[in-house]
């Protein structure tokens, strides 16, 4: 959990004495290295929470009462949406709404009192509609400060009800990568069944430069329009979403690996075969290839694609930088982010070791 550990009830018991500090909740933003929109229809992606996202601060001492409306505030956006919005309210107001609702709902179910009304005031680091999960990590930012206790599962079903009035069909990575940080194997729920997330462990820390194409672009109409591509051409769209499970299944052991080579190829050829769903555009296009020319190991759109950003791989924070200069002369702004490795148990490095000696040693 990336909120610090606070007692059950912390809101409606601070709303009581009044006495609480404010809660915060805190977010990743995520990039999808492999498989997005195949996690849509059931093949895996991996994803990494990365070192920007999005907080939210529950003040509790203006839980005053049952009769007044819940408000959030979006800092840096300066946007403050009410929960008593009805269908036709801003879609951040109906987002707000639905998160409580279903925070409430658990709440009672597992009886527990209710979070009352809320004063919440959120900023999100990244960019809207920049494929970085910015709608989620905000999202989960909400719903942890409103219930710090809750497990992170219940978190990632409540956000769903957020991501639904965004996204309409959401695979639930953004919420659960921007829950669980770190690099995760993701696979979305067949029916009934629900996501699984698997953590896929970093031996050592990844460099990424995260860049935006200009264009601002809509997951629920790219998702649609794969959708649409998939209904006309159903054999040709399973060919490629087959060959994108392949990718994920050679990334997976290519990122255990450190092998940074091999992930960069995997890189280029997803977006090979997400500009063949007509994903890509000539702005991601050309970002690719000025990343490569800068010297980036591979570079793909991620996220929903046609427009939004783009992730290219690099050796270390120095090649970031001539990648991030690069784009910067052509008019494209980036950042560079980390994944950082995971502490590793002695005796598991010690076992690599000693199989790296015995391959080594193998003829
Ligand atoms: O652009 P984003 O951050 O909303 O990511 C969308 C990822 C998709 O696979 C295209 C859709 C999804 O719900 O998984």
């Amino acid at each position: 959990m990336l909120v610090s550990a606070l007692p059950n009830d912390v809101t409606a018991a601070a709303a009581e004495t009044g006495t609480a500090d404010p809660v915060r909740g805190t977010a990743h933003g995520k990039v999808i290295l492999f498989g997005e929109h195949a996690v849509v229809y059931g093949v895996p992606a991996l994803a990494v929470g990365i070192d920007r996202g999005a907080w939210a601060q529950v003040d509790v001492r203006a839980a005053t009462g049952a009769d007044e409306v819940s408000v959030l505030h979006v800092r840096g956006w300066d946007v403050t949406v009410r929960d008593d919005a009805g269908e036709d309210g801003p879609p951040l107001a109906r987002a707000f709404r639905d998160v409580l609702a279903a925070t409430r709902k658990d709440q009672r179910a597992t009886g527990r009192v209710p979070v009352g009304t809320v004063h919440v005031e959120a900023e999100a680091d990244l960019p809207p509609g920049g494929g970085l999960g910015c709608s989620a990590a905000l999202g989960v930012a909400v719903a942890r400060a409103v219930d710090p206790s809750a497990s992170a599962e219940s978190i990632a079903a409540r956000v769903d009800a957020w991501e639904r009035v965004f996204h309409g069909n959401p695979s639930g990575i953004d919420a659960a990568v921007a829950s669980a940080g770190g690099c995760v194997l993701f696979t979305r729920g067949k029916g009934d069944e629900p996501s699984t997330i698997e953590r896929v462990r970093l031996s050592e820390t990844l460099h990424l430069c995260i860049g935006h194409s200009g264009q601002a672009s809509s997951t629920k109409s790219m998702v649609e329009s794969v959708a649409r591509i998939r209904e006309r051409r159903p054999e040709i769209t399973q060919k490629t979403f087959d060959a994108i499970h392949t990718l994920v299944k050679n990334a997976r052991l290519a990122i255990v690996d450190h092998d940074l080579r091999a992930i960069g190829q995997l890189l280029d050829l997803n977006q090979m075969l997400l500009s063949g769903l007509f994903l890509s555009t000539p702005e991601i296009k050309q970002m690719c290839a000025t990343a490569h020319t800068a010297g980036a190991l591979g570079a793909k759109l991620t996220g929903a694609g046609g427009g939004g950003c783009v992730v290219a791989l690099v050796f270390d924070a120095a090649r970031g930088a001539n990648v991030l200069a690069a784009w910067k002369a052509e008019g494209f702004d980036g950042f560079a982010a980390t994944v950082k490795a995971e502490v590793q148990d002695v005796r598991e490095i010690l076992q690599k070791l000693h199989e790296r000696v015995i391959a080594a040693g193998s003829p």
